[in-house]
């Protein structure tokens, strides 16, 4: 890795990849590229300050994922980490009134372009031997609540995801991690009851009494341990393991 590590971050513009982005930059000196959807303004005013180059844009499509292998070949010339951070909760919604459109909406976010984007980096990656980072969900496996089919298993496929490509590569690390609930827009939605008579009660009132007791957390947790996976800044453990942030590294308030 060079002086400056060279680091992707793909939904880097919001929720814990904005904070991500903001630790990458001012934390660890590195030159990052952001690509997301919408963007805070903390990241906007970052971009317009020169300190991040930003893509804009919806990483389904094909344009947007070809202007942003672009900019990293050209702005950054090489890469040694890979950091996707884009998901969503998808349509909250049960099995038997889901509308299959919804369906493969969130794993074409959740899943299939995280998938592309390591195929498409490997073999800048492979060069650098540098690595990839993933936020998957405890919700592939440990938790499950009513309406969250689509989340629960495209992240399912998505950890399964990790722990093979882990497996297959020598030259590149990947490595899957797992947030803890975490205050951003995915969760305040969860906490407002707008998903009732989707999701069970109990399991409203459950995200509702977390709230009540502070138990959901700042994205700066998540962040700083993700920040820094992606400069070698913290041992990793083994290529393909999904782990919670706070089993990477117990100082993550550090
Ligand atoms: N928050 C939690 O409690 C929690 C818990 C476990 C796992 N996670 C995982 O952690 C990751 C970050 O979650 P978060 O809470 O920070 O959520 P978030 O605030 O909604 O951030 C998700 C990011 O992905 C981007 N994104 C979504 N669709 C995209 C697309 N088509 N193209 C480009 N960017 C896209 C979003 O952009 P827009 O804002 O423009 O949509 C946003 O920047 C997700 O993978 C999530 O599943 C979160």
């Amino acid at each position: 890795m060079t002086d400056q590590p060279r680091i992707l971050i793909v939904g880097g513009g919001s929720g814990i990849g904005d904070c991500i982005t903001d630790f990458l930059v001012r934390k660890h000196n590195a030159k990052v590229i952001v690509q997301s959807l919408h963007v805070s303004d903390r990241v906007e005013r970052l971009a317009r300050q020169g300190q991040i180059i930003l893509v804009h844009g919806d990483a389904t499509k094909t344009k947007v994922l070809d202007q942003t292998f672009n900019a990293v070949q050209e702005s950054l010339g090489g890469l040694d980490a890979l950091v996707i951070t884009m998901g969503v909760i998808g349509e909250i919604e049960t099995v038997s009134r889901m509308d299959m459109s919804k369906m493969r909406a969130a794993f074409e976010v959740n899943l299939l372009v995280p998938v592309q984007l390591c195929q498409q980096y490997l073999p800048l990656l492979k060069k650098t031997h540098g690595r990839i980072i993933v936020l998957s969900s405890a919700a592939d496996n440990e938790v499950k609540y009513a309406g969250w089919s689509p989340y629960c298993s495209s992240k399912a496929a998505l950890t399964r995801f990790i722990q093979v490509l882990g497996h297959e590569e020598d030259d590149v690390r990947i490595f899957g991690v797992y947030p803890g609930l975490t205050r951003t827009p995915m969760v305040t939605d969860l906490v407002s009851g707008r998903f009732r008579g989707k999701m069970k009660d109990d399991e409203i009132a459950e995200f509702q009494r977390r709230d009540r007791d502070g138990e959901i957390e700042p994205p700066e947790w998540t962040a700083n341990v993700v920040a820094k996976l992606a400069v070698s800044a913290v041992h990793a453990g083994d290529s393909g393991s999904v782990r919670w942030y706070h089993e990477i590294d117990p100082n993550y308030k550090g």
